[in-house]
């Protein structure tokens, strides 16, 4: 396999706010890539936003679609790759990841999350308390993003020096 041909689509994996979305747009801009986010490609594919897509037809089916996207965004390289937290959750995501692109993970502690999301009305699996979910989700997903071909501690970065932090490595 050619790492190199991998390198045309760069793939951004995390915890929701590690800052895949504003690290991506910085990257777009460094690389000339577009810049796609898949959970603003899977909100226009339903029509609707993810929280009413979550409330309205459950969270598999908002998987489902988060597998499609993802896949057919693999398939246009030139491109940057901000996917949502849990498009690591199945394996099939992971390993067509893997395949397709350069993965980066974005990491950052449960405080440095709480603060950046706050009580967040756009994403629905924080309804009810932020604090707990975001330490709950971390413990459940701890090992979840382990498989990227290289992770970059976000605490107390700008979304700027993240971005210069992965194209050191790049
Ligand atoms: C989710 C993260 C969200 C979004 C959805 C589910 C998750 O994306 O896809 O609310 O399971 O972690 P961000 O990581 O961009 O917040």
């Amino acid at each position: 396999e050619n790492l190199q041909s991998k390198r045309d689509i760069i793939v951004l994996i995390g915890m929701m706010g590690t800052g895949k979305s504003t690290v991506g747009g910085y990257l777009a801009a460094e690389t000339g890539y577009r810049l796609l986010d898949l959970d603003a490609l899977i909100a226009e594919k339903a029509g609707c936003s993810i929280p009413q897509l979550f409330e309205e037809k459950g969270e598999t089916y908002f998987r489902d679609l988060e597998t499609e996207v993802l896949c057919e965004s693999l398939k246009k390289p030139g491109s940057i790759l901000a996917t949502g937290g849990g498009a690591v959750l199945r394996d099939y995501n992971c390993r067509e990841m893997l395949d397709c692109g350069w993965v980066v993970a974005l990491a950052a502690s449960a405080d440095e999350i709480v603060s950046r999301v706050g009580e967040d009305k756009g994403r629905p699996l924080l309804a009810g308390g932020a604090k707990e979910r975001i330490t709950a989700l971390l413990e459940e997903r701890k090992d979840a993003y382990d498989f990227a071909h290289v992770t970059v501690d976000t605490s107390g970065k700008s979304a700027e020096e993240v971005s210069a932090e992965i194209l050191m490595h790049y």
